[in-house]
């Protein structure tokens, strides 16, 4: 009898400058197969960001390669020489603070993910969740998009939000759009992304 080939998993490279906590969702999302794929490699342009530790906390290949002092695109290539050696096929930004180049945007085209705290086209750019908190918003949200070469521009592939008491600051409105947005959507974005890929199994690999 012969066993079905199995299906070999997207790998998926994610990039992220601080703090992480979009990145440790999507790590262990990945590990428990609720979001399909694997976390390849984590890279940071910041030294010591936090997001190394949660990552190699988890077993996942995670390194720094700070920008500063460097041309963007040299940056840019050696960002992509570590994605090609751990065999990256997709990118996931976790707060990733650089805009990548159009010519590493044509690298994975159609294949590079974002999340933003906002329900986008409204309030691109950063402290998104203290403006929304500003403007008086009763609903707030968070975007997770496919990137192109603009900021927080590119289509839609999902989006959550919720109702905003009205007494949780700037701050407070933050980390709930952190914790009850952005940690429940990224992962659900990524099974969506994937099941929108050809299926491919070890026969069909090129
Ligand atoms: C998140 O709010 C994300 O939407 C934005 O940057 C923040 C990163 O937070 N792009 P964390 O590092 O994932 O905790």
């Amino acid at each position: 009898m012969t066993r079905p080939d199995p299906v070999v998993r997207p790998r998926f490279g994610i990039l992220a400058s601080g703090r992480g906590s979009n990145a440790a969702r999507l790590m262990d999302a990945f590990a428990a197969g609720e979001a399909p794929g694997l976390a390849a490699v984590v890279v940071s342009d910041v030294e010591g960001a936090p997001v190394l530790e949660l990552a190699a906390a988890r077993g996942v290949p995670a390194l720094a390669i700070p920008r500063r002092g460097l041309p963007r695109r040299e940056h840019e290539d050696r960002v992509l020489a570590e994605l090609a050696r751990h065999r990256v096929e997709h990118l996931l930004l976790a707060g990733y603070m650089r805009v990548l180049t159009p010519q590493f945007l044509a690298l994975f085209p159609g294949r590079v993910l974002n999340i933003h705290p906002s329900l986008l086209p409204a309030f691109p750019g950063l402290d998104a969740a203290r403006r929304q908190w500003e403007a008086g918003l009763p609903r707030v949200g968070a975007t997770v998009h496919l990137v192109d070469a603009g900021v927080d521009t590119g289509p839609v592939l999902l989006q959550g939000e919720l109702a905003v008491r009205g007494d949780e600051g700037p701050e407070g409105l933050a980390r709930r759009i952190l914790t009850e947005v952005e940690h429940q959507i990224y992962p659900k974005a990524v099974r969506l992304f994937v099941e929108g890929l050809p299926a491919r199994t070890e026969a069909n690999l090129p």
